[in-house]
């Protein structure tokens, strides 16, 4: 009876200790740099910076038409923001050339990773989107044990005031502050009263003890790693919600940023998804005595457009205000 017992308590520690950690994803890091190769940073050399605490900025992200456009805009924020690592966790199956050569060229610490939805979400109304995307990321920083600096969910169609990334590396344990053009009120956030947060503004509640936007907090890694069922679900809607519950937060706790929560220094602006259009144009102009072999070659590289001999509406091509037949251009 007594080892029964104890074999009962072995088995259950051992259950435990495998458990810890709510999430369990398996990662597929497709390509990964922490060298910084930027020289200056909003006027000042990277030097400067050297003692600030590291913000992870996770930014989920899928192929479509505006990716590329999407990120380079993304990237060309985070070029100014000293001390950063972009992790960036694409929804697909498998890496992609073309996004690891670009997350190269910035120069700026990052991990991509290939992140994608599981396929029996793909089809739900609404899906999940961005949720394995995130879920990878905990795991990334969880396996590397990472227990100081920030961490800030970063969609790839949000806009960015830089002020944004100075008020979020303060925090201790975790920062909200107003998300602008979210639903209704075209505004989410914080309502604050001497300087402490005592309810929120959102459209939205839905019984959310937490109804904040993705983009409108920021948690301590310290903090968060006293938590290990951190976990964000695939639950539409309520990610944000479950994910604060996850890390044990109290009301008292929140620390109001962006001049106690009366600035936007951060934006919902969505960008149209349009379907990548076939254009039917004569492989006879896409050899190399043109330029548009080459660049339909990049736009279909970077899923924007695909040129067809047969598919999809003809593409004219004019000169002096008139379309001109291929023939015009061959002769
Ligand atoms: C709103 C919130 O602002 C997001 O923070 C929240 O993740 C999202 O709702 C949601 O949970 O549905 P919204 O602009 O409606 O965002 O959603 P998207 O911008 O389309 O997607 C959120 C993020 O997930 C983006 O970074 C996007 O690139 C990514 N995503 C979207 C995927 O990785 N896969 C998808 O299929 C769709
Ligand atoms: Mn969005």
């Amino acid at each position: 009876m007594y080892y029964l017992l104890i074999f009962v308590c072995f088995v259950s520690t051992l259950l435990d200790s495998t458990n810890t950690h709510a999430l369990n994803e398996s990662l597929m890091i497709c390509s990964e740099s922490h060298e910084d190769r930027r020289l200056f940073m909003q006027d000042k050399p990277r030097s400067a910076y050297a003692q600030l605490p590291v913000i992870y900025f996770v930014t989920p992200t899928y192929p479509r038409r505006e990716q590329i456009p999407e990120l380079t805009r993304l990237a060309h924020t985070l070029l100014h923001v000293p001390r950063l690592h972009w992790l960036v966790a694409n929804d697909r199956d498998r890496c992609d050339k073309f996004l690891d050569n670009m997350l190269n060229k910035f120069g700026i610490p990052f991990t991509y990773l290939a992140s994608p939805m599981p396929s029996k979400f793909r089809n739900t109304k609404p899906a999940p989107r961005g949720v394995a995307n995130r879920r990878a990321a905990l795991q990334w920083l969880h396996q590397r044990n990472l227990t100081a600096g920030v961490l800030y969910f970063g969609d790839d169609d949000n806009t960015y005031d830089l002020r944004l990334f100075s008020e979020i590396r303060q925090t201790q344990r975790v920062s909200m502050f107003p998300v602008g053009l979210i639903a209704e009120y075209a505004v989410s956030g914080p309502v604050v009263r001497n300087g402490k947060v005592v309810a929120f503004l959102d459209s939205w509640v839905a019984g959310r003890r937490w109804p904040v936007d993705m983009a409108g907090f920021a948690v301590n890694l310290a903090y968060m790693s006293q938590y290990p069922n951190v976990n964000m679900p695939f639950k539409p809607g309520y990610e944000e919600d479950l994910f604060l519950r996850s890390i044990g937060l109290r009301i008292d706790q929140i620390e109001p940023k962006g001049n106690n929560c009366t600035e936007i220094l951060v934006w919902h602006t969505q960008t149209k998804n349009k379907k990548s259009p076939t254009v039917r144009i004569d492989s006879a102009l896409l050899n190399d005595r043109f330029n548009l072999g080459a660049l339909f070659h990049s736009l279909k590289v970077m899923g924007v457009a695909s040129a067809s001999d047969t598919e999809g509406p003809r593409a004219v091509i004019s000169k002096n205000g008139k379309g001109k037949p291929l023939s015009y251009f061959l002769s």
